[in-house]
């Protein structure tokens, strides 16, 4: 490698300790000379000066977990200067679903109304016309307590569980054939699988890899753009009138894409390096 190596940090939630991401990206990076510091924060002190402001990180990249400690590190690096991947800001907008409903929309995003909850029972104001309801954790992930709610009557059943820090927020469900695309960018190249969806019962590891469209591409630019995210991923579904997102996450699994972790080192490489243009933050 002609260019110096570079250090990167990575923040390591326990939950991706034995996942391929982001160990794999670790890996190819180190295999092309780079010095990786694993910083885990479910495991050692956060240090606000050694680390943080004097670590000498060229980038620091997190594969966040919600509600998880690695985006206070994160920020704590951004706000000391330190380059991050995915950018800090755009973390947090996809953190909180009512944050990210009103992100894309505002970028004429094809995303559901989405309603914020802090009571299961505020939701008989919503009009009959928006049922069925997904209802979901508004900071959630890994498909966790996202329910189908058919009538307004079903919703008595619901437990009121709107709680700081995570509430809840409901969308009308968008009718499609049961299955989500995922939408994969790794800052090189547009990725696409098809998936069950874990609404109805659809497993983690039934993924399969499918042709991207141009309209797929176009959509997966336009939410990297829309959200300041240079890593991504996003569930789509189709619905009457084409795609619609119900998801954006900033750093995804990338499902069974072979080539990501190299084409994320790669991103990886070239954000660190100043090298290529950051999506714009909005
Ligand atoms: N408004 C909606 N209309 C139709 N289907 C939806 C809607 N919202 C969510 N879903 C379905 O539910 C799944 C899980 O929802 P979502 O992605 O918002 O939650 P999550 O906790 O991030 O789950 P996961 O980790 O499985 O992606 C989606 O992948 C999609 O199949
Ligand atoms: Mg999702």
């Amino acid at each position: 490698m002609s260019a110096a190596p570079l250090h990167l940090g990575f923040i390591l939630e326990e939950e991706y300790r034995n996942s391929r991401m982001p160990t794999a990206v670790t890996r190819a990076l180190e295999g092309w000379g780079h010095h990786i510091t694993l910083l885990e924060p479910r495991r050692a002190l956060g240090d606000i000066d050694r680390t943080v402001a004097h670590g000498g990180f060229d980038a620091v990249v997190l594969r966040t977990v919600s509600g998880g400690p690695g985006l206070s590190l994160l920020q704590a690096f951004a706000a000391s200067g330190v380059k991050t991947i995915n950018a800090a800001d755009a973390v947090t907008r996809v953190r909180d679903k009512m944050v990210m409903a009103a992100s894309a929309r505002a970028h004429g995003i094809p995303f559901p109304e989405t309603y914020f909850v802090t009571d299961a029972r505020l939701m008989e104001q919503i009009p009959e016309k928006r049922f069925p309801l997904v209802v979901k954790p508004s900071v959630g992930g890994f498909g966790r307590a996202v329910r189908l709610v058919q009538t307004r009557e079903e919703l008595a059943a619901l437990d009121p569980d709107g709680r700081a820090p995570s509430y809840l927020v409901a969308q009308p469900w968008v009718a499609n054939s049961g299955y989500d695309i995922k939408l994969y960018d790794t800052g090189q190249h547009i990725h696409a699988v098809r998936r069950h969806s874990s609404l109805l019962g659809g497993l983690d590891g039934e993924r399969e890899p499918v042709p991207v469209t141009d309209a797929m591409r176009e959509l997966a630019h336009r939410i990297g753009g829309a959200f300041g995210l240079d890593i991504h991923g996003a569930d789509v579904v189709e619905g009457e009138e084409g795609w619609v997102v119900v998801d954006v996450n900033d750093f995804p699994s990338f499902g069974t894409i072979a080539e990501a972790p190299r084409e994320v080192a790669a991103t990886v490489v070239e954000l660190a390096r100043g090298n290529t243009k950051r999506r714009k933050s909005p």
